[in-house]
């Protein structure tokens, strides 16, 4: 259970985060929406302890997580996919997967994943997360990241943007499936050792 009591943020004179009272379950799949601007991924960021709240607590399972760091949140079962996700030149997609499993991975178990997140494995696994990926590509590692992860809790701060409309259906799926089989089966789901169906 994330609980969040009294949170508030200003900046520049302007109040972003105004006595914010939130409770979620953990097994819940919960969306926020909002205007643009209205602090959705100000929000995201202060439970993920990237932004620090001028006033108020955060608890995770009961215990008072607010003065906790990022690494430390992450430890404690939280993980996070930005709304624009960070280019890595030097590291390649099947470093970052494994990189954030935080165990091993074989280069087998790192390609289902890019497969359930609906990227033709054998063409991204080795490559480097630089420049050259296109918007939707940085996004879908980033989504196969935080599947790798398997946090107890994950945040999506606008895993929408810069996928195309066909295929984020598919990717609904792959959210829904983190939620239900969390406390299951997890790697089992994401290993059906199925032949990378996307690719071409
Ligand atoms: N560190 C900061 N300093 C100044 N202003 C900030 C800071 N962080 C956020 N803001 C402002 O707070 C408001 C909320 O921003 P935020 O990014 O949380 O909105 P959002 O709901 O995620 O918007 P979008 O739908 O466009 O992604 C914006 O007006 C933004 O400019
Ligand atoms: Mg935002």
């Amino acid at each position: 259970m994330l609980e969040l009591k009294d949170i508030c943020f200003t900046r520049d004179n302007k109040k972003i985060l105004n006595h914010i009272n939130l409770k979620i379950d953990t097994d819940k799949f919960v969306v926020i929406t909002g205007p643009n601007g209205s602090g959705k991924s100000t929000l995201a960021k202060i439970i993920m302890g990237i932004e620090k709240p001028d006033k108020g607590q955060i608890l995770f399972d009961n215990k008072d997580i607010t003065n906790l760091s990022v690494d430390e949140r992450a430890k404690a079962g939280i993980g996070f996919a930005f709304q624009q996700p960070i280019r890595f030149k030097g590291i390649t997609v099947y470093d970052i997967i494994r990189l954030s499993a935080g165990k091993d991975m074989t280069k087998m178990e790192a390609c289902d994943i890019l497969s359930k997140v609906g990227l033709c494995a054998k063409e991204y696994v080795d490559r480097e997360i630089n420049a050259s990926l296109s918007g939707g590509e940085l996004k879908r590692i980033e989504i196969a990241s935080v599947v790798a992860r398997n946090s107890k809790l994950t945040i999506f701060d606008e895993p929408e943007a810069g996928i195309d409309l066909w295929s984020f259906s598919n990717l609904i799926q792959i959210f829904e499936a983190m939620r239900k089989i969390i406390k299951r089966n997890y790697i089992d789901y994401f290993s059906p050792r199925k032949n990378f169906k996307y690719c071409r």
